[in-house]
């Protein structure tokens, strides 16, 4: 085993051979947007993120199906082509699956990918001095809620849900070509909690540059009037003594570093001097990434928040 359940780490890494690792991931997820067959898109993506965070090409998935007895079959059917079609676009074979009787529709994969055990990207790994990108803006989560609140404008909608079901395979691509030292995907816990993660793999302070950090449109807004979901106060909570903000930091800006994501982006660790032709690889891939923060000897706290 090289990767196990101890470094908070994404996904699980064994060892068949010098030359070849497995990368296993589950993940699974109620609806986000009402769309079923976006909502299976997403479900696949987020699941396949969790072997791009290491550093792993996914080559194939199972399926994991909640849905209610009598309800709509044509809602699954969309489902499960949203989720084959983006398993599809990923090169990643669909092998099988399992489906149960729930009340509440849940769907997602399990998903195997490969690595070559000398190139797994842990959250362990970052170095003192190391600037960390991101590559998708946040406010999933803030958005999600204006969604069920019927506050969301649709164009608003549809670049939340282009977000989500946009694959970090190039971002992941990049980042090995680049070595970067570190990575992770940002998801349930929010940017600063899984920053959290690589601060104490990693044994180092992750200070995140508040202002350098990209939102998707109206999530200030919606977080300046309580429009938050129930995983963001829990996130904040959590997170609250492990971190140091500086005081110029707005409240509806710590809500969104705090703001629990789907299908998140990776936010990787490299060298200084990796950070341009890394930036220049994203760019040419359409991904619109951004210098967030930076990696410093382990300080008072683990991490820091800059305004
Ligand atoms: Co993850
Ligand atoms: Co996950
Ligand atoms: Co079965």
């Amino acid at each position: 085993m090289l990767v196990g359940p101890e470094t908070w780490d994404d996904a699980g890494v064994y060892r068949l051979s010098p030359r070849l690792a497995l990368v296993q991931t589950v993940d699974f997820l109620t609806p986000v947007v009402n769309d079923p067959q976006d909502y299976g898109r997403i479900a696949a993506a987020n699941a396949l993120s969790d072997v791009y965070a290491m550093g792993g090409t996914p080559i194939s998935a199972l399926s994991i199906v909640c849905f209610p007895e009598g309800g709509d079959l044509e809602i699954l059917r969309l489902m499960l082509r949203g989720g084959a079609e983006t398993l599809r676009r990923a090169g990643v074979a669909l092998l099988g699956g399992h489906s149960v009787r729930d009340r509440e529709i849940k769907f997602g994969f399990a998903v195997t990918g490969e690595v070559h055990p000398k190139r797994v990207i842990t959250n362990a790994g970052a170095k003192r001095g190391d600037l960390l990108v991101l590559t998708k803006p946040l406010g999933i989560g803030i958005l999600a809620t204006a969604l069920k609140r019927r506050l969301l404008p649709k164009a608003t909608l549809a670049a939340a849900t282009r977000q989500m079901t946009t694959l970090n395979a190039a971002a992941a691509k990049a980042m090995q070509a680049e070595r970067a030292t570190a990575a992770t995907d940002i998801s349930g816990f929010g940017l600063l909690g899984h920053a959290l993660n690589i601060a104490r793999a990693s044994k180092k302070t992750i200070r995140i540059w508040s202002r350098s950090v990209p939102l998707l449109p109206g999530v200030l807004e919606f977080a300046a009037s309580g429009v938050t979901p129930a995983g963001l106060h829990a996130n904040a909570a959590y997170l609250a003594s492990e971190t140091r903000y500086d005081d110029a930091v707005p409240q509806p800006l710590r809500a969104a570093l705090a703001d629990p994501q789907t299908s998140g982006g990776l936010l990787i660790a490299v060298p200084p001097s990796r950070v341009k032709p890394l930036l220049a690889r994203l760019t040419r891939a359409r991904i619109r990434a951004s210098v967030v923060g930076e990696v410093l000897a382990r300080g008072a706290a683990p991490i820091e928040v800059a305004a």
